[in-house]
């Protein structure tokens, strides 16, 4: 689907309530599954890749009912069935990294497959540590489809030399059915949604710093209510930051330290970000983010911020195109295992429209601040947070933009151009 976006002619005000974190809501229905009982998940979010996890859940044998259209309930023995077909993982590193951790250890077989994007993603950060615990997992070169013939695994320590909770939740999942302690260390710390949410379901887990250490464990059933997504209030956000005299506010959005990079590289910005009304449920905080249009100034991304930002880093770039001076971004080379190699795309599109960036092998140089010229098609090569970054751009344009693919944003975020219009009328 082509998408044209004609730049703002009016401040965007107001406010909005942003859906559903698509990471917890993967966790939600999954760990749900392995628990014997009934959940109750509310705020369950829409995008497909949420529905994927949901999907190869039912497939595995868990009872899943919607009971309004963001609630579910999963009722489950605890005990995962053999599969009856192919588990389909669609768009979703997420499901299939996570899924192959948690069917590495059960006693039966099943193949997880993905869509083009996905079955061209590294699959070896997760099968190396999990053969390790003695998995038996057949790829072809490393990719989906994975045939995973379920076995008796046996814990680790396994440092793994990439902050990713993708492969550090997938370890962890695995050692919830392994025997003995396993751990896994990373360099620098993930989003730990795993870690709160199998500890409020029961699991024997402890973090020390950046290492946590998990037991063969039986799981509770939980009633959760999940927060909204940074990353998706991430563009809204940086809609606001650049476009003068706006002014929004989003609400119930969750704040987990290691999610709100972005907030902290906007401070360092120079941006106006305020976080109002904090509270907190099942170890995840949230808040009300206040965000007004700022005169920003560049700055570096690099060490650790990259993990607690790495989603956001698209549309980031856009902002750091509309901010005074050098923005620099460093040891990010990860952003080109996702979707679509989220560096090359990004500095392609953005010298397309008008910017000063400079492609590196970990990252990108931007210098604002630049008027983006636009009147060009931009590609979303399936990628979702691309998609959704160049509508932005495409805000502060000279020219309206077309992009190409703008439907792939239905993988996290639906409700994306709904709320876009209620902030355009204010
Ligand atoms: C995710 C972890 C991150 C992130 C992805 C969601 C998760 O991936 O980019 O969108 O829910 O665990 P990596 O673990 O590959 O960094």
């Amino acid at each position: 689907m082509k998408k044209q976006v004609i730049p703002l002619i009016e401040p965007l005000k107001g406010e909005i309530e942003i859906p559903s974190d698509k990471s917890i809501s993967h966790r939600a229905v999954m760990f749900s599954s392995l628990a014997d009982g009934r959940s109750i998940i509310s705020n369950f979010s829409k995008g497909a890749d949420c529905v994927s996890s949901l999907n190869v859940c039912r497939g595995l044998g868990a009872e899943i009912n919607y009971l309004d259209d963001k609630t579910i309930e999963i009722i489950s023995d605890g005990q995962l069935k053999a599969p009856v077909s192919e588990l389909n993982c669609g768009n979703s590193g997420t499901t299939m990294r996570l899924m192959s951790g948690i069917l590495a250890g059960q006693n039966f077989k099943s193949i997880l497959t993905g869509d083009e994007s996905l079955s061209k993603r590294p699959m070896r950060r997760v099968i190396e540590p999990l053969e390790l615990m003695g998995a038996n997992i057949l790829s072809k070169d490393n990719k989906a489809p994975l045939e995973i013939t379920g076995r008796h695994l046996c814990g680790i320590d396994y440092v793994s030399k990439l902050a990713s909770a993708q492969v550090k939740s997938c370890i962890l999942l695995a050692g919830l059915f392994a025997d003995g302690m396993t751990s896994f260390t990373e360099p620098s710390k993930s989003r730990d949604h795993t870690e709160k949410m199998l500890q409020s379901m029961g699991a024997d887990i402890k973090v020390n710093e950046n290492t946590v250490y998990i037991k063969k464990s039986k799981l509770n059933p939980v009633n959760f209510s999940i927060p909204g997504d940074i990353s998706s209030a991430a563009f809204f956000i940086a809609a606001a930051l650049i476009y003068p005299d706006s002014e929004i506010v989003i609400k119930n959005t969750g704040i987990n330290q290691a999610r709100t990079g972005i907030i902290d590289v906007i401070k360092r910005m120079g941006g106006q970000i305020e976080l109002l009304n904090m509270r907190e449920e099942n170890g995840e905080p949230s808040a009300d983010i206040k965000v007004s249009y700022s005169n920003l100034k560049g700055c570096e991304i690099s060490g650790i911020d990259i993990p607690r930002l790495i989603d956001e880093l698209p549309v980031i770039a856009v902002l750091a195109t509309q901010a005074e001076g050098q923005t620099v971004v460093k040891n990010a080379e990860d952003l080109r295992n996702k979707e679509a190699d989220r560096i090359t795309t990004v500095v392609n599109a953005l010298k397309l429209l008008g910017a000063d960036i400079e492609e590196l092998k970990d990252g990108f140089v931007i210098s604002g601040k630049t008027k983006l010229k636009g009147g060009c098609e931009l590609e979303t090569y399936h990628d979702h947070r691309l998609a959704m970054s160049y509508y932005i751009a495409g805000l502060v344009c000279e020219q309206p933009i077309v992009i190409n693919g703008f439907e792939w944003s239905k993988i996290s975020f639906p409700e994306f151009e709904a709320l876009m219009e209620h902030l355009k009328v204010g």
